[in-house]
């Protein structure tokens, strides 16, 4: 049994007390990820998982058992004032994430949140300076920068291989929202998203974009509302207007020189994990779609006109942190080893100072990128992204 309240009251030198909120989609793969962690990177402290929080206490309560922690509570700000808990992680609904972090970076915890930020780029802002002030360590959850082959790519990519890079073609597209029967949600909300899927999906190969390419300097951009209205969750015969955009396109101009192009749909039909990109260079190329998650296709235009074509690079071993789940190659790793990753990234950074990235500064700059799309859109032209460097 849990009550509600403080799951745990002490605090030892050698172990980290987290508190996480949220129960859902990002809340289980958070949970799954700290209790993994340890086992799969022995050199981290011991990660006790001390609260809970959801807004519902038989929520919070059953998750709480479920997931292994130690107590539950319905009420957030009661797990971020709690001394005894050192990582907040935030994985609520986007309009929730501001007044979360910004509670916990009061209380002086370490804060790991999820994607997109905040709402607007004036929110990430808010919450980067309120960090930095505080001196505490922050990691935004954009999962998918921690894959092997996504490390293997900025290696390849690093070492001039395939030569200067010219064009970055990216997408995340998935169907979630192309049902019309699909209700409304958060997602659909502007006050509660924030952004469509610009900022849900989109984000996501942004960060990958700035990753591998370079910052974004300027975007055109066209933002739709495919699907223009949705069931009441509980009313299914009563509909709300959907606010944000489910389709989102753009031109982008990167500061090194660099161009392409980015899309991330909510409505593409068939399509579940398309996270995909295309990074053409002036001697060969590269390409990743995270449905193959474990592949990475290199073409080189040195290999001579009759071997001409992609090799397709299987992770294994060789290629860290793949070795510390399994010693042979092409098993593959899963979305939620993204997140075991991501927590140890974290831990990192908390317990030896490794820089945290990407922490809420570049979570900010991606959100600038967000932002500089939707007024794109809105004005119809050519707009500079702001650009975030201290
Ligand atoms: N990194 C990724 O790959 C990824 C994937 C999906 C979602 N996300 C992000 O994670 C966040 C959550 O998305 P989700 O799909 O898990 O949503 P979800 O709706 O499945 O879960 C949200 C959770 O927050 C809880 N919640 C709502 N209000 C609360 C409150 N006041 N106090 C405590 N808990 C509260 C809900 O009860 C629910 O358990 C979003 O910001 C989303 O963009 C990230």
């Amino acid at each position: 049994m849990h009550d509600e309240g403080m799951g745990l009251m002490t605090r030892d030198k050698g172990q980290l007390n987290v508190g996480l909120i949220g129960t859902g989609f990002m809340g289980k793969c958070h949970a799954l990820a700290f209790r993994a962690a340890p086992a799969v990177f022995p050199h981290l402290p011991k990660l006790n998982l001390a609260t809970l929080a959801d807004i519902d206490p038989d929520v919070a309560r059953d998750a709480a058992d479920t997931f292994g922690f130690a107590g539950s509570t319905s009420d957030w700000r009661t797990l971020v004032e709690d001394p005894a808990i050192d990582i907040v992680a935030i994985t609520s609904p986007n309009f929730l994430h501001q007044a979360m972090a910004e509670a916990a970076i009061q209380a002086g915890k370490h804060v790991y949140c999820e994607k997109p930020l905040a709402l607007d780029a004036a929110g990430a802002k808010a919450m980067t300076t309120a960090a930095e002030a505080a001196g505490v360590k922050t990691l935004v959850g954009y999962n998918y920068l921690h894959n092997p082959a996504i490390k293997l790519a900025k290696d390849i990519l690093d070492s001039g291989e395939i030569g200067e890079i010219v064009h970055f073609r990216g997408a995340h597209f998935e169907d979630y929202l192309a049902s019309p029967d699909t209700p409304f949600t958060w997602r659909s909300s502007k006050a509660q998203s924030g952004a469509g899927v610009v900022a849900d999906l989109g984000s996501h190969i942004i960060s990958l974009a700035r990753r591998l390419v370079d910052e974004i300097a300027a975007v055109q951009a066209m933002l739709e509302i495919v699907v223009k209205e949705r069931p009441l969750a509980d009313k299914p015969e009563d509909k709300a207007t959907v606010e944000v955009d489910d389709q989102a396109q753009m031109l982008v101009r990167f500061r090194g020189g660099a161009t392409g192009t980015i899309e991330a749909s909510a409505v593409a039909a068939g399509r579940k994990m398309y996270l995909t990109f295309e990074i053409t260079g002036s001697k060969g190329s590269l390409v990743f779609d995270q449905e193959h998650m474990n592949e990475l296709k290199l073409f080189r235009f040195d290999q001579g006109p009759s071997r001409d074509g992609f090799k397709t690079i299987l992770t294994g071993p060789t290629h860290p942190p793949y070795d510390r789940f399994c010693p042979a190659p092409g098993h593959g790793l899963g979305f939620n080893d993204l997140k075991v990753i991501e927590v140890a990234h974290l831990v990192d950074g908390i317990t030896n100072g490794t820089p945290l990235d990407p922490d809420f500064r570049s979570a900010w700059q991606i959100a600038e990128v967000v932002d500089a799309a939707i007024r794109s859109d809105a004005e119809r032209q050519w707009t500079d992204v702001n650009d975030v460097r201290s």
